[in-house]
């Protein structure tokens, strides 16, 4: 499958392993790591970056595509939509298919709420399904909570909001003994204990795992969960397209619709959560994304419409391997497990440029660096650059069988092209991979619209300017929960007797027109245009 060009090269690398597997390559200084992300992160493009010209984040920069369906039109024509005509009542809606919806879906129907759950796609379609490396959590004797909370702020760049750390490393290892008892299959030792590594970041091995299909394995007994409980209703194809608020400015449930169809359904529910996902299909600055196909902002669009303030929408995370070769899975997730276990990174001539788990978004930073201005990475058939990831290496270290055992997935990606992930490196790029920010919450997924919550990667602040590995499934499982016991709680409260109303989007629409925006997109876009795009 590999070109004689790029054969020369893994020569180069096969050639340097023996010297390499004793060698650790030192970690950046901090006036080092500043340096790389102003010159080589994509977040410091700043012609990749405009300030919005509506809505509560006014001013603030954000990438031009995200700007674009923040700033756009509902596609709802609100003055003739029949408001009084209810299709669906719930207390608690939810709107999303993933592991914070399905988490908010069962700690909401515990606490005694009828709950709907609407989802663009098929249930469990996410990002959640598609994450492979693992979930952290202190819950070894050498870790603490105290010790995760120190990480996570620093991976973040020291700008986390520190409630919302507090709340993921303090819930995280109830999270995991939760996620078991439901039936979740953990990688354990032959005496049951539970095996951690290292991620990017971390300073203990706290990263719990399946594998490399921790995420598909996390969704499996959730939806099984959400399924098996007569209160919950599930609504598939179906996504969210303008939310409802009601006389006291509340938010009152959302028009869904059908995709095939068209049609739409009024949802009224005493309290609503906003767990659609992640943006990366809006392709900022072209990247490819590991992301699933309906990640397309469309929580945050439906949210900012509705007056919610925004966080962190500045910044956005490269997965530094995404697959740069071959072209058929371009951007898709290596998982930094492989490094994890081992792997090193090289470039063109064999070498380690860079130690193989800094935070993301150095390591990103590092691999743009040594391909676009060091020349040293490794051209693809079709233009794109890479560098080597040192799988091979695995073995070396931790025993023959290792990366079979605990990379089944990788493996068979590679398989089907020919290359044998076992006996050669893989050709690796930065592809984006998750919005660090998002809708503005509070430890219990609260925003600033009453009855409104969001949770997992569409809220924003937990993370900071760069989330760590393992604490996206993790955040999805805690914030999902805390919104599903908050917004049951709420709907409990609810007064009836307020009218339905589309107030905001009269607002929204005057505040275009006052900004001179008088056309412009629709959205939320709920699917990507790959003819725009051109991919
Ligand atoms: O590399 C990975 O397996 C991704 C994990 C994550 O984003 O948390």
């Amino acid at each position: 499958m590999y070109t004689p060009e790029m054969r020369e090269s893994i020569a180069k690398v096969e050639a340097s392993r023996a010297r390499r597997m004793s060698e650790r390559h030192p970690s950046l200084a901090p006036d080092e790591r500043q340096d790389i992300l102003k010159k080589f992160h994509p977040d410091f493009i700043a012609d990749a970056f405009r300030a919005l010209r509506v809505g509560a984040n006014r001013g603030d920069k954000t990438p031009n595509e995200l700007a674009d369906v923040l700033e756009a039109r509902s596609p709802i024509d609100s003055p003739a939509f029949d408001l009084n005509r209810v299709d669906i009542e719930t207390d608690v809606l939810i709107i999303g298919g993933g592991g914070a919806g399905a988490c908010a879906a069962l700690l909401a129907q515990q606490a005694g709420a009828r709950v709907l759950l609407a989802t663009k796609l098929r249930f469990g379609d996410a990002n959640t399904m598609m994450a492979q490396g693992g979930i952290q959590a202190a819950d070894k004797e050498n870790d603490s909570p105290a010790q995760h909370y120190l990480d996570v702020i620093g991976g973040g760049g020291f700008a986390n909001d520190p409630d919302l750390v507090d709340a993921l490393v303090s819930d995280a290892p109830m999270v995991i003994a939760w996620l078991e008892s439901l039936g979740v299959m953990f990688e354990k030792t032959r005496d049951g204990e539970m095996v951690t590594i290292h991620g990017g970041g971390t300073s203990r091995k706290r990263m719990h795992f399946s594998r490399d299909y921790s995420g598909a394995e996390i969704m499996r007994v959730l939806r099984d969960e959400v399924r098996n409980r007569d209160s919950i209703r599930v609504i598939e194809f179906a996504p969210a397209i303008e939310l409802v608020l009601n006389s006291r400015g509340q938010c009152a449930g959302a028009i869904l619709q059908n995709i095939e169809t068209g049609e739409h359904l009024l949802a009224r529910a005493k309290t609503t959560i906003i767990a659609t996902g992640g943006s990366g299909r809006l392709h900022y600055q072209n990247f490819p994304t590991t992301n699933h196909y309906g990640a397309t902002a469309d929580g945050l669009v439906l949210a900012y419409r509705a007056g919610a303030k925004l966080a962190f929408i500045d910044t956005m995370q490269y997965h530094p391997t995404g697959a740069a070769y071959p072209e058929q899975i371009l951007g898709q997730l290596v998982t930094e497990k492989v490094r994890g276990l081992g792997a090193q990174v090289c470039n063109a001539d064999g070498e380690q440029f860079v130690y193989p788990l800094e935070t993301r978004d150095v390591e990103s930073a590092a691999f743009i660096r040594e391909c676009r201005e060091r020349g040293r990475g490794i051209k693809t058939p079709t233009g794109q650059f890479g560098v080597w990831l040192d799988a091979p290496l695995i073995d070396r270290l931790r025993g023959v069988g290792t990366i079979a055992k605990e990379l089944p997935a990788m493996v068979r990606q590679y398989k089907r092209f020919g290359i044998d992930l076992v006996k050669e490196p893989i050709l690796v790029y930065p592809t984006l991979h998750y919005q660090n920010g998002g809708v503005a919450i509070k430890p219990d997924g609260a925003t600033s619209v009453p009855n409104l919550f969001v949770a997992g990667e569409a809220s924003g602040g937990v993370h900071g300017r760069n989330r760590l590995m393992g604490n996206s499934l993790l955040d999805v499982c805690v914030f999902g929960r805390r919104a599903g016991i908050a917004a049951a709680e709420r709907a409990r409260e609810y007064q009836d007797g307020a009218a339905l109303t589309f107030d905001h989007l009269a607002r929204w629409e005057r505040a275009r027109a006052d900004a001179g925006l008088n056309d412009g997109i629709v959205a939320p876009i709920l699917l990507p245009d790959y003819t725009r795009h051109g991919r």
